[in-house]
């Protein structure tokens, strides 16, 4: 495959003249798109941004990367929620794998759990760290309750120093973190206006704490630079795949779109893909809730539901093709577990035939709809172009759906509350 992304939509029941039927509708919104007229345009700087980014910034980066490892920081701590922190965090597991960087890149601020926050603690004694704090708003409670307090023991460890191990993203101007870098004179990157928290992986917020993980950030940009050369032309796969799930809402009553998944470092990315498309389209009564399933973990729970239950959903695998690992199933002389006939194939080969079994189970026994997405490999080029493959999958999926892809009044009614609440 020579392709870095690879859409198949050979089981998902929606034929090609189907959605051709679309062409014209696909059209409009794609110059609504470029001219930048639909609804929350001033929130697409994204789409250029791959070319555009500031490199001075990134080189940036990079260098304090580089003073931090020097200074002989071991861990860093990454305080934010949604958008300013699903990017990193899927990001960094699906290049270097979700274990190996467990104990390096520690997340926080996702949640108000004591338990949570105690065990993070026990993580950092006797280790240097430093932290990465990332909100575009500088107000949402749970990472700015976190900074408090993890800024509190690096103070206490740390002293004068505490203020260079800390480094914040957040908006150019306003918001109280922005207020409180300005006072410590912390190092700090913006968050830029016109991108939104779920399309923020490919500025600081998503490159900061990849680059501190080792990843290549340059060849993340790199990526989705190339996506965005390639997928700016009206018959482009980000299109079909978009018009295939509005098809498959809209006609075939299938409310739920299932992202399934056959690799352990894809998990996050699944997370990622459920803020992505639930923030976006989930609003005025409309959407398509967006579930996950990893497999083979849950084909042992939610796969007898998922085949014999109510159809009311469609699965979007996402496939990686290649992997680095050739770890072989080895030959046993006693072969008491009669596994034998499997000796020499990699797990890798398997997992591709517990994909094609699945495939066929829930496509032809079970009559669910399958879109099947094939990466190529699990490289920062292909993180970067998958991500600007689904940023413009669900721009058009929200213009077919005549809402605001870009705004989230949902979650600001949670934050509103809770604070209401609290000073209660
Ligand atoms: O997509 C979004 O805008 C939200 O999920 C935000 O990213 C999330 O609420 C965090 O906001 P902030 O970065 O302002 O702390």
């Amino acid at each position: 495959m020579s392709k870095i992304l690879n859409l198949d939509l050979g089981f998902s029941l929606v034929s090609k003249k189907d959605r051709e039927k679309y062409s014209k509708k696909i059209e409009d919104i794609h110059n609504l798109i470029y001219e930048k007229k639909g609804k929350g345009n001033e929130f697409t700087d994204w789409l250029s941004w791959p070319s555009d980014y500031d490199k001075k910034e990134v080189k940036k980066i990079e260098n304090k990367v580089k003073w931090m490892k020097n200074e002989g920081i071991e861990i860093l701590l990454v305080i934010g929620i949604g958008g300013s922190y699903l990017g990193s965090q899927s990001a960094i597991d699906f290049i270097k794998g979700k274990m190996n960087m467990q104990d390096k890149i520690i997340f926080a601020g996702i949640n108000v759990s004591s338990s949570h926050i105690k065990q993070i603690e026990k993580k950092l004694e006797n280790k240097k760290w430093g932290i990465c704090v990332i909100s575009k708003s500088g107000t949402t409670l749970e990472p700015a309750l976190s900074f408090r307090h993890f800024k509190k023991i690096l103070e206490k460890e740390n002293g004068s120093l505490a203020k260079d191990y800390i480094v914040a993203i957040t908006d150019e101007k306003n918001g109280s973190l922005k207020a409180a870098a300005t006072k410590n004179n912390y190092d700090t990157f913006v968050v830029p206006n016109g991108i939104g928290g779920r399309f923020s992986g490919i500025t600081p917020v998503g490159l900061f704490p990849m680059a501190f993980a080792g990843v290549d950030i340059k060849k993340v940009l790199a990526g989705a630079n190339k996506a965005s050369k390639e997928l700016n032309n009206l018959n482009n796969d980000a299109y079909e795949y978009a018009i295939t799930r509005f098809i498959l809402n809209s006609k075939m009553n299938k409310n739920s779109e299932i992202f399934t998944t056959y690799d352990f470092d894809l998990d996050m990315t699944s997370e990622w893909l459920k803020q992505l498309f639930g923030e976006s389209e989930g609003k005025d009564g409309k959407g398509i809730m967006p579930l996950s399933v990893s497999y083979s973990r849950d084909l042992h729970s939610l796969g007898q539901i998922i085949q014999e239950g109510k159809k009311t959903f469609f699965e979007t695998t996402i496939w990686i093709n290649n992997n680095k690992e050739k770890i072989k199933v080895e030959k046993d002389k006693l072969n008491l577990d009669g596994l034998n006939y499997l000796s020499g194939k990699t797990f890798h080969d398997i997992n591709k035939k517990v994909f094609d079994g699945v495939l066929s189970a829930h496509h032809k026994e079970g009559g669910i709809p399958n879109i099947v997405i094939t990466i190529n490999d699990n490289s920062e080029e292909t993180l970067g172009y998958m991500w600007y493959f689904f940023f413009i999958s669900v721009t058009m999926s929200g213009y077919l759906l005549e809402i605001n892809p870009f705004n989230q009044p949902g979650v600001e009614l949670y934050k509103k509350n809770m604070f209401d609440n609290l000073k209660k």
